[in-house]
């Protein structure tokens, strides 16, 4: 369907610029945007015209990681580390998924809440349970919003009730579930899914691999988000010179495999190379790193370098779907980097933190996250009367966009559109 917004409109065009246009008009053709244009272009002006004066539109947000079978238990077990948080609660509630009328229940929560966020592309974790991964993908498709789904692989180092009885196992259940949801979705496509290294056989990991080729799908996983994991993969993988090397030596580290690695926190200069070689994208997660107290990813160093890079809430070592709460934890923890460990590299800015929420992560997906011609019109309306000033006429759009970013929540966010089509 064809439309055109009009209300005062910011996005990104680069990682350090943003573009405005008070009272402008935002076309919309076949669910991809024709530009942003101060003056409707007389050829656009039959189209039905959606008037939002005085509200900002922006880009909807991406959510490049998070973990829906964790929705449940947001905020239990902070004070724990990675691999104790994992054991202690996130392996037991994931087990839960066998049941499918718990996962009914708790999927229905989780696509409600992300049907009404400001998030409308995401890269989903589910588990290993094919049947609940089904489920959630078609609450995925019917919530509206366009987003990669996987069903987790994991063959060892994990609990009786969340372990695949062999390599086979998981691939033939993997290659089940693939078939099974073949052509059943617009907007929910698969993403292989091996947890991380750890919990996947070296025999798993290759089979993954050629899954990814044999099948051109994405992949998703984990990397360097903890000290002592990290630990735990050398000792795991002798043969491997870092991390990242060890799903290289698989074969499922990036190249034809579009790949987003979570976290990379502690990557050596080594993993870095490999990723900017094989063209992997970081999900930066800053509040899971502070929650489960990973550390803080040398951001700078990766938009500097051209590694691609977006947000992810992590939800449950995250404990909210927001991006906007992503991009300001972004801003914050890249400055207690800076100030407390490394100032070499610079806090990150508004623009910075706006473009990975929206156009850096967007990319994982195509021609998504701008307002440019030929973008997917992913967009978001705000209502910013909750949080009054009586500075607002003074404001640029600029300010009044990094008040939403610092101040704005779900409440605030009055339309959505997905590719063109409005969810609300
Ligand atoms: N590494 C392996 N599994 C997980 C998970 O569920 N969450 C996070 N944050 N890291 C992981
Ligand atoms: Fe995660």
């Amino acid at each position: 369907m064809n439309r055109v917004l009009k209300g005062d409109i910011v996005y990104s065009r680069s990682k350090t610029s943003l573009q405005s246009c008070k009272d402008g008009y935002l076309v919309i053709e076949e669910g991809r945007c024709r530009g942003v244009f101060e003056k409707l272009p007389e050829k656009y002006q039959k189209i039905p015209l959606e008037d939002y004066t005085g509200h900002l539109i922006i880009p909807g947000l991406v959510d490049i990681h998070l973990h829906a079978p964790q929705y449940t238990f947001r905020s239990l077990g902070m004070d724990l580390e990675l691999l104790e948080w994992l054991n202690t609660h996130t392996f037991p509630q994931e087990s839960r998924y066998q049941d499918l009328e718990y996962a009914k229940k708790a999927y229905g929560m989780f696509a409600e809440d992300m049907r009404r966020s400001g998030t409308t592309r995401a890269v989903i974790f589910a588990t290993i349970h094919p049947e609940a991964t089904e489920l959630l993908m078609d609450l995925m498709e019917e919530s509206g919003i366009c987003s990669y789904v996987g069903k987790v692989n994991m063959d060892r180092n994990s609990p009786d009730i969340l372990c695949e009885s062999s390599a086979n196992e998981s691939l033939r259940a993997t290659r089940q579930w693939l078939e099974n949801t073949k052509d059943r979705y617009q907007r929910t496509k698969p993403i292989l899914t091996p947890r991380f290294i750890p919990s996947c056989s070296d025999e798993l990991m290759r089979g993954i691999g050629q899954l990814a080729r044999e099948y051109g799908l994405p992949l998703q996983s984990h990397l360097s988000e903890n000290k002592s994991e990290i630990a735990w993969v050398q000792e795991l993988c002798p043969w491997s010179s870092c991390y990242g090397d060890a799903y290289d030596k698989a074969g499922a580290f990036g190249g034809e495999i579009k790949t987003i690695m979570a976290h990379c926190v502690w990557c050596p200069d080594e993993e870095l190379e490999l990723m900017k070689k094989r063209g992997v994208f970081v999900a930066h997660c800053p509040e899971s790193n502070t929650n489960l107290s990973s550390g803080i990813a040398p951001v700078r160093r990766y938009l500097d370098e051209g590694v691609p890079t977006g947000l992810g809430s992590d939800v449950a070592g995250g404990t909210v779907l927001s991006i906007f709460k992503a991009m300001e934890l972004a801003v914050q923890t890249s400055k207690l980097r800076w100030r407390l460990s490394d100032s070499s590299l610079k806090p990150l800015t508004v623009p910075e933190v706006f473009y990975m929420a929206t156009a850096g992560g967007g990319a994982f997906f195509g021609k998504v996250g701008s307002f440019e011609d030929g973008f997917e019109a992913d967009a978001l309306v705000l209502d910013e009367s909750r949080v009054p000033t009586p500075l607002f006429a003074e404001l640029s759009l600029e300010e009044r966009l990094e008040r939403m970013i610092y101040l704005g929540c779900e409440q605030d966010i009055i339309h959505k559109y997905v590719a063109g089509c409005q969810l609300f």
